[in-house]
């Protein structure tokens, strides 16, 4: 059972920069960042709608609807671009059956780009939930891939 949302919004209401942590509380706990959670989350720091939805819509790691059982990740940012991520991205779509920013519809598996998972240096970069997969070649994606549910 996740913490109540109103419990987290306690938590982070008085720090600096709050909205952030409670944001990433929140989706941390419940998956996503709801639309009916927005007017509370103002409230609760003082903001309009506006400006929280600004900041959910702002940032792609906000998650809007429920993710799928697993979520999929594959980095798109500069190094690993560098590295073969569009190919990449392109085969994990193929072997998934959706496309970026997608759940599938038996709700097993989401696709999602990322802007970096700090693995730079070990291009390109994956993550499946919370594991994260360097050097990801079209090869390893079988392995890589192996939690999402056929
Ligand atoms: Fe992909 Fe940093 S650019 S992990």
């Amino acid at each position: 059972m996740p913490e109540p949302l109103d419990t987290l919004i306690q938590q982070h209401r008085n720090e600096a920069g709050g909205l952030m942590p409670l944001l990433h509380a929140v989706q941390a706990a419940y998956g996503f960042v709801a639309p009916e959670m927005v007017e509370p989350i103002a409230k609760g720091f003082n903001l309009s709608r506006a400006e929280v939805h600004g900041v959910i819509s702002y940032y792609h790691h906000f998650r809007t609807t429920p993710p799928g059982r697993t979520v999929v990740q594959v980095c798109r940012a500069e190094a690993c671009k560098a590295c073969g991520s569009d190919g990449l991205m392109a085969e994990v779509e193929q072997r998934l059956g959706i496309k970026a920013h997608e759940t599938r519809a038996d709700g097993a598996v989401s696709l999602e780009p990322v802007y970096c998972l700090g693995l730079c240096a070990q291009s390109p970069a994956m993550q499946v939930n919370d594991r994260l997969f360097a050097r990801v070649t079209p090869e390893r994606l079988p392995a890589v891939l192996s939690a999402v549910e056929v």
